[in-house]
């Protein structure tokens, strides 16, 4: 089935109501802030939020306590992701005891799930906006509702998507960094891996057209952008609906001027198609790191969690990727903890992450999701072994990763400049105003210091020393 698409820059409703907020504040300054939990995904649809809030007249603000509006977009995949998501719905009735004007608003997959938007609605009464995911649409006219009426059952908003086969294009988006951007090349997932939520709450799988992606990508690069990763999640089943192969939408966008490189995320084993592993070798743009989740290391248990690969088809691949390719790095996701995992299953998590030599991965410890297969399997592991489980993959990964990184010390290497670091830099804050940060082509961050701010620029930099996952250079003049 062909996705429907809304087209935002001339949908009715949604653009009056952007004006209609825009009269209701006039001269007045507004602020928005947006909290983002989740994947990439999620950061990126973070922009489109904000895009929109912009139109209807909100400037960002750092600072959440000066918003005038404040939406969180959330995140279910675990556990903790939610924990801390109602943590902070706490801390925001106090933004709003102070300030009753305030306009909450809350989205994303967390939300998307009807008994938690439902809970939402009935208990958090300082929440004025609850949509689910692929909702955006309906972001300007919920804004409105909750600033024009009194009547808290006309003033409060609660709108889930139920068509699976839709895509917004044009949605405003406000980019947080100009040099490097995201790309979403499709929205949902049909794997239903028997321990994940992201199929109940992103829907079917649909592609975006290969014109609109492109037309994108020209646009981007017009406006500076250097770097582009498509977005998906599972974006090399793109194009299936369409007759049209994710490998060749990378080759169109490999031709595309000024575009210098290119990546994308999430890959799943099962869907790498020769044609893909090829392009690796075709596609100068295309850079030679590629995330891979395993998830598992033993074949029973990735067949338990309906991923549709085993060790072997998976060795196969990397075996492939690495002939073609053979400077490629690979980073990955794995969980612990699976209900019936062995000491023996675990120990064939670590024996893979000993044979793939990954140069980061993404570790964590299962966490049961409500309407999923795997929440009602027998045998679940108790939380204190999959914690110790935890700990020793982590204590093997770190190793592999610094051996990974101390190989670079000595070498030269290409980076695309991100340009200065600020005190909130995750890896490394500073305050030095000429310090500065750029990735290499495997995905690694190289901090250096020059006199000018090298922004978008492509650098060659002597890496000089590596602390954990990330480097320290000099640039070569
Ligand atoms: N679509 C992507 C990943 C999406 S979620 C893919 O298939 O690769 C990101 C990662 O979260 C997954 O790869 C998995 O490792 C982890 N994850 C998903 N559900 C989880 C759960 N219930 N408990 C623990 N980790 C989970
Ligand atoms: Fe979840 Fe599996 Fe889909 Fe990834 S491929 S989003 S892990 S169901
Ligand atoms: Fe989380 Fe939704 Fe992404 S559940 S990981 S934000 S797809």
């Amino acid at each position: 089935m062909k996705p429907s698409i809304i087209d935002l820059s001339q949908h009715k409703e949604f653009n009056e109501y952007i004006s209609k907020v825009n009269a209701l504040s006039g001269e007045k300054k507004l602020y928005q802030y947006v909290y983002t939990f989740g994947c990439q995904m999620n950061v990126h649809e973070s922009e489109m939020i904000q895009g929109i809030l912009l139109k209807c007249g909100y400037e960002p603000t750092q600072n959440p306590e000066s918003a005038d509006v404040i939406m969180i977009n959330t995140c279910c995949i675990r556990e903790h992701a939610e924990s801390k998501i109602l943590g902070l719905l706490g801390t925001l009735s106090h933004f709003k005891a102070k300030k009753p004007e305030l306009v909450i608003g809350i989205c994303g997959c967390m939300t998307q799930q009807e008994e938690f938007a439902k809970k939402i609605k009935s208990k958090f009464h300082h929440v004025d906006i609850i949509l689910g995911t692929n909702s955006s649409q309906k972001l300007p006219e919920s804004l409105y509702r909750a600033l024009t009426q009194q009547e808290s059952k006309k003033r409060r908003t609660l709108y889930l998507d139920h068509e699976d086969m839709t895509i917004c294009e044009n949605t405003p988006i406000l980019r947080a960094k100009g040099v490097c951007s995201w790309l979403t090349v499709m929205y949902g997932c049909n794997n239903f891996c028997t321990y994940c939520i992201v199929p109940y709450v992103r829907g079917r799988e649909r592609s975006r057209t290969p014109e609109a992606i492109l037309n994108d990508a020209r646009l981007l690069v017009e406006s500076g952008t250097k770097e582009i990763t498509l977005l998906g999640q599972n974006v090399n089943s793109y194009g299936k609906e369409l007759d049209y192969s994710f490998a060749k939408l990378i080759k169109e966008l490999n031709k595309v001027d000024g575009l210098e490189r290119i990546r994308f995320m999430t890959s799943h084993p099962k869907d790498i198609s020769d044609e893909l592993i090829n392009a690796f070798g075709e596609c100068d743009k295309l850079c030679e790191h590629l995330h891979l989740p395993l998830q598992s290391g033993s074949s029973d248990i990735l067949s338990k969690m309906n991923r549709r690969y085993d060790m072997d088809t998976y060795r196969n691949i990397v075996k492939k990727l690495r002939n073609v390719r053979p400077d490629i790095e690979l980073s990955t996701d794995l969980i612990v903890g699976f209900p019936g995992e062995t000491d023996d299953d675990f120990k064939a998590t670590l024996d893979a992450v000993n044979e793939m030599q990954y140069s980061f991965a993404f570790s964590f410890a299962y966490s049961p999701r409500k309407g999923t297969k795997a929440a009602v399997m027998e045998d679940q592991i108790p939380e204190p072994i999959k914690k110790e489980r935890l700990n020793k993959l982590i204590d093997l990964q770190n190793s592999i990763s610094q051996k990974i990184s101390a190989n670079y010390v000595g070498k030269t290497v290409e980076i695309l400049s991100e340009g200065r670091v600020g005190a909130d830099d995750e890896a490394s804050p500073s305050n030095d105003p000429m310090r500065q940060v750029g990735r290499t082509r495997t995905n690694k961050k190289v901090y250096f210091t020059a006199d000018n701010d090298t922004n978008g620029q492509l650098l060659q930099a002597r890496i000089t020393n590596s602390v954990s996952v990330t480097l320290g250079g000099e640039l070569l003049k």
